[in-house]
């Protein structure tokens, strides 16, 4: 069938919305009508080259919609089921799968950065040629074939806009304020980088009940969708930012930092605000060759901890149908983070809108 998507097909970009060919599903695979997508930065590293994705690819890595068929041997979904995509599709089977920790599914990594499906080839193409799957999902088209592993069936009444975002930015940002972060009641935390994944920890944080949720941004802006999310005071993101939250904890600084842009500078220099004991969770991801540097002789005396944290940082597909709940039972406003739908059309006003940095999320809208 021809379909219309996103591809990516020289680093640097910029992507091209164009007609392109989609197989039907094989064994094991299913093929979703996307309701919904969101623009996430991680697909922006993947448009720079900050990240290495597979090129040409169909990009978009939030995603949900409807099953309209499915291969042979497909046991987890049906035909009309509604689902949010999930891009780390474990085996189940594998290391860390047997320890509860299937985000880091050995098979699942390994898959989504080849840019094919779990059987080593490609159901997309142009004119003949080949063409990758980002992140095994490729949500930025009007229909992809998954693997159903990648499926999560959602409840009726989690519109696909709000699915989609579970499906990267909202798992992962409630999973580090929660998982990694550790956050619970009475806490107090600082979140770095007001987007999509930031703000997710900051309703994440809220959820947890942790008192003081201090987000910071380098847009003004921001200020109002933070404290509509939960933030409880907000920082411009300039150098006195560390000190005013060292002054307003009485020098003692937060039990936890959570970095959500991705900058080694950041990392590093929010480490000082996390108090004695308490832990950074760097889940913004730089450009790869970057590194941070720590102080290690204060780093030790002082007890800190450094979390990654990645996807939900657990069970990603569970976690995915816990948020659904969390929404449904309104201790999540997601659809309050969507500030923006476009047509596929205009994926790129999506895009700049995410780059200017004054807004929440943008949806890409196929219904
Ligand atoms: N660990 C994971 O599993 C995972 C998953 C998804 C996204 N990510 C990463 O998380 C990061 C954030 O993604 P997003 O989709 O929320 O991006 P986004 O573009 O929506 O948000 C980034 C925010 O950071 C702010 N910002 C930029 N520079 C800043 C600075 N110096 N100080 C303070 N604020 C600053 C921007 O104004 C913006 O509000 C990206 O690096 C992305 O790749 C990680
Ligand atoms: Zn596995
Ligand atoms: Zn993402």
């Amino acid at each position: 069938m021809d379909i219309q998507a996103v591809t990516l097909t020289t680093v640097g970009g910029p992507v091209q919305v164009e007609t392109l060919q989609l197989a039907g599903p094989l064994d094991g695979e299913v093929l979703v009508a996307m309701g919904a997508a969101g623009i996430c930065h991680s697909d922006q590293h993947a448009i720079s080259g900050h990240h290495d994705a597979q090129i040409p690819c169909v990009l978009g890595h939030e995603g949900a919609g409807e099953v309209v068929a499915v291969g042979q041997n497909v046991n987890r979904v049906r035909v009309g089921d509604r689902v949010a995509l999930n891009w780390i599709p474990s085996c189940g089977k594998c290391f860390y799968c047997e320890r509860q920790q299937r985000h880091l599914c050995s098979e699942g990594l390994q898959r989504i950065w080849s840019g094919y499906l779990t059987d080593g080839t490609s159901r997309i193409s142009r004119d003949g040629d080949p063409i990758m799957h980002y992140c095994g999902i490729s949500t930025w088209a009007d229909h992809m074939v998954v693997s159903e592993a990648s499926c999560q069936p959602i409840p009726d009444f989690v519109p696909f806009e709000v699915a989609a975002l579970i499906g990267c930015g909202v798992a992962t940002g409630v999973g580090a304020a929660i998982h990694r972060g550790e956050l619970s009641e009475g806490d107090s935390v600082a979140v770095v980088g007001a987007g999509g994944v930031g703000l997710s920890a900051i309703m994440g944080a809220h959820m947890a009940g942790a008192a003081e949720i201090i987000a910071v941004d380098r847009e003004p802006e921001k200020e109002t969708l933070a404290v509509d999310l939960g933030a409880t005071d907000f920082l411009v993101a300039d150098e006195g930012a560390i000190e005013k939250v060292l002054d307003v904890t009485n020098g003692v600084g937060v039990d936890v930092v959570i970095e959500a842009v991705g900058s080694p500078g950041l990392q590093q220099s929010w480490l000082r605000a996390v108090r004695r004991g308490g832990t950074l969770v760097c889940v913004g991801i730089p450009n790869e060759s970057e590194a941070t540097r720590i102080f290690t002789a204060d780093f030790i005396r002082s007890e800190k901890s450094i979390k990654g944290s990645y996807y939900a940082a657990t069970d990603s597909a569970k976690a995915i149908g816990d948020l659904c709940f969390a929404y449904l039972e309104g201790q999540l406003p997601i659809d309050r983070l969507i500030s923006k739908r476009v047509p596929i059309a205009q994926v790129q006003q999506g895009l700049d809108a995410m780059l200017s940095g004054t807004q929440g999320r943008t949806v890409i809208d196929f219904e």
